[in-house]
């Protein structure tokens, strides 16, 4: 499915009520922002920034911003229907998410306070709506909007692990633009930086509470040769397009898409999901180079060895990244004879629960089932005084096992001899593969409904044949 020719459709739709919308639009402003000089000024000359800090105790932080819907559907329908299947607007929505924030209040007896909602919802702070002081049923739609529009177009300081630092509370939108049309609901603000990562490293970067850099993102990708080469964020998660930015703007051929997929999709019937199971399917299938190292012909008699390289060939940061306590990334090895099919060898298959059969597996503590020696999994780990933690925010330190950008890893696989008497040929199957959330997790947070809504993914595969002598 193509994005653009349904937003096309919808432009086609809205033409004609755009008159009435804009004056409604324009009213509702000058109605609710008395207090903001300049609103409307139609001429997209801003006066200095005004940055506030937190938490709003004047009422301006619900006055300046909008809800997405209310607000920018009307006059940008295609930026509204990609941002809002993305996962910036399902962070304040996502169960797993409330969640967390639950276990960690509970377990900080409060003091995590606003930290998590600071990045998943910045207005929400603001507004004070923050839970679970606030109940998740009575937030406001405008807190409920996560990082929204605004979020990122009122953005005027960023520090990265710790969000956004301050907000324009002026009428403006800051864009690449350079020429905007003007209209009746908002100046517009043109800025270069919008281009560049600094507009996304506040919020994709995770320095805790206890002052450990969990999530890298953006250090990994500031890292990396992609910068140098004017390569960023944008490059990859927002790819542009021609259309219009606005119902009755000009048509512009480097327009930017905001559905933003990484690897993540929403595990509760949020729009979109279908959506964003198929973007993210082409991120992965496009990240790594998969090189299996066999030998066509070998002997019966001694150990088989395989090497199996995963070389991040496309990614701008590590794989995985971010959240990389939940993510698994990892190799699946499976050897059989070729002419009865039977098993010889697996490494990466999973227990009946669904989990890889390393220490979180309800099998492999039970001694049902043999730990995965082999194993190549890709993650990060948090530990706690040296134990590991499922939550990242208690974290002393995470072991990251990532492959960064432009490099790759090896891992090698030992069929050993006894397996192979009596076999003429194996065939051998190599897949690497990628979900969001282990089982494990799910269960152990209490969502164990939500397990079998994260979809698995093929990265890459390989097959071939083994002859044995
Ligand atoms: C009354 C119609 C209208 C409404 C409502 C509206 N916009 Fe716009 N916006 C426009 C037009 C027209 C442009 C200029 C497009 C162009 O020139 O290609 C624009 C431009 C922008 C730009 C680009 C600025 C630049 O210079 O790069 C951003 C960002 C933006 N709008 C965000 C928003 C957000 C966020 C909302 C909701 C809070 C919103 N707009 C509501 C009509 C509107
Ligand atoms: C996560 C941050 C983020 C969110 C959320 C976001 N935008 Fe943007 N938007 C950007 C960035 C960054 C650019 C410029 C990209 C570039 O030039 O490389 C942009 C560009 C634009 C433009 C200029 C035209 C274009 O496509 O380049 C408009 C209009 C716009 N956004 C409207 C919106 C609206 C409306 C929403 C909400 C429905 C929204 N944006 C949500 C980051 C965001
Ligand atoms: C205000 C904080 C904030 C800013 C600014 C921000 N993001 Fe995000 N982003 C988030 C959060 C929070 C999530 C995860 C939401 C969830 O899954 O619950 C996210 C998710 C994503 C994802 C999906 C990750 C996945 O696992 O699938 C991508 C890709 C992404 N952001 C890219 C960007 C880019 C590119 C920019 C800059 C143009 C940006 N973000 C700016 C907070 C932010
Ligand atoms: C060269 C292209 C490229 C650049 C540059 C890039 N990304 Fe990505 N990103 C990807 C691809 C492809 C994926 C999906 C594969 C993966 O990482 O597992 C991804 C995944 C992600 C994820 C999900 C990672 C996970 O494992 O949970 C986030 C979050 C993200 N990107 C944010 C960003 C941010 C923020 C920046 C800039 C600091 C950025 N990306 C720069 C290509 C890029
Ligand atoms: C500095 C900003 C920031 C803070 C603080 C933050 N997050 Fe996030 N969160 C993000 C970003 C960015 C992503 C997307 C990263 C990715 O997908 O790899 C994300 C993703 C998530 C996700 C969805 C993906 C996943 O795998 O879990 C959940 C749930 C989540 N965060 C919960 C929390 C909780 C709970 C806290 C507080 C203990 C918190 N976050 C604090 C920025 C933040």
């Amino acid at each position: 499915m193509n994005i653009a020719a349904g937003s096309a459709q919808s432009v086609a739709d809205n033409q004609a009520p755009l008159a009435t919308w804009r004056l409604i639009a324009a009213l509702a402003v000058l109605l609710a922002t008395g207090v903001l000089s300049g609103a409307c000024s139609d001429d997209g000359a801003t006066g200095p920034p005004i940055v506030q800090p937190l938490p709003d105790s004047s009422g301006i932080y619900s006055e300046v911003f909008s809800d997405p819907e209310t607000a920018c559907k009307g006059c940008h329908p295609t930026h509204y229907e990609e941002w809002s299947i993305s996962m910036h607007a399902y962070s304040f929505v996502d169960p797993v998410f409330f969640r967390l924030n639950e276990i960690g209040q509970e377990r900080s007896n409060g003091q995590l306070g606003s930290f998590c909602t600071d990045c998943h919802s910045p207005i929400a702070s603001r507004l004070n709506e923050v839970p679970p002081n606030t109940p998740e049923a009575s937030l406001s739609k405008l807190a409920r909007a996560g990082v929204s529009c605004d979020v990122c177009h009122k953005a005027e300081s960023w520090r990265p692990g710790h969000a956004i630092d301050g907000f324009r509370l002026d009428d403006a939108q800051i864009g690449t633009i350079q020429d905007p049309m003007p209209n009746g609901f908002h100046s517009s603000r043109y800025d270069a930086d919008f281009s560049r990562s600094g507009v996304c490293e506040g919020c994709h970067d995770i320095v805790n509470p206890l002052g450990v850099h969990v999530e890298r993102t953006s250090t990994e990708h500031d890292a990396s040769l992609y910068p140098g080469q004017g390569i960023f964020c944008q490059t990859c998660h927002m790819l542009t397009y021609t259309g219009q930015a606005a119902i009755g703007a000009p048509v512009r051929g480097n327009l930017h898409r905001h559905s933003m997929a990484g690897v993540d999709v929403p595990l509760t019937d949020f729009p979109g999901r279908d959506k964003m199971i198929e973007l993210v399917e082409l991120q992965l299938t496009r990240s790594i180079t998969l090189t299996v190292n066999a030998p066509t012909e070998a002997t019966r008699s001694e150990n088989l060895r395989i090497l199996v390289d995963v070389f991040n060939t496309n990614v701008g940061h590590s794989i995985p990244s971010g959240s990389v306590f939940e993510r698994q990334m990892w190799v699946e090895v499976i050897a059989r004879d070729a002419d009865t099919g039977e098993e010889l060898y697996s490494s990466g298959t999973l227990d009946p629960n669904g989990d890889l059969l390393d220490e979180h597996s309800e099998f492999v503590q039970s001694g049902d089932m043999q730990p995965d020696l082999e194993l190549a999994l890709f993650n990060g780990i948090p530990k706690k005084n040296g134990e590991t933690t499922s939550f990242f925010w208690e974290a002393h330190e995470i072991v990251f096992r990532l492959i960064p950008a432009l490099e790759g890893r090896t891992s090698i696989y030992h069929i050993p001899a006894q397996q192979l008497e009596g076999v003429d040929r194996i065939s051998l199957a190599v897949r690497v593969l990628f979900r969001a959330f282990p089982p494990h997790f799910l269960r152990e947070i209490e969502l164990p409904e939500l397990v079998e809504r994260v979809p698995q993914f093929t990265m890459d595969e390989y097959q071939t044949e083994i002859q044995l002598q």
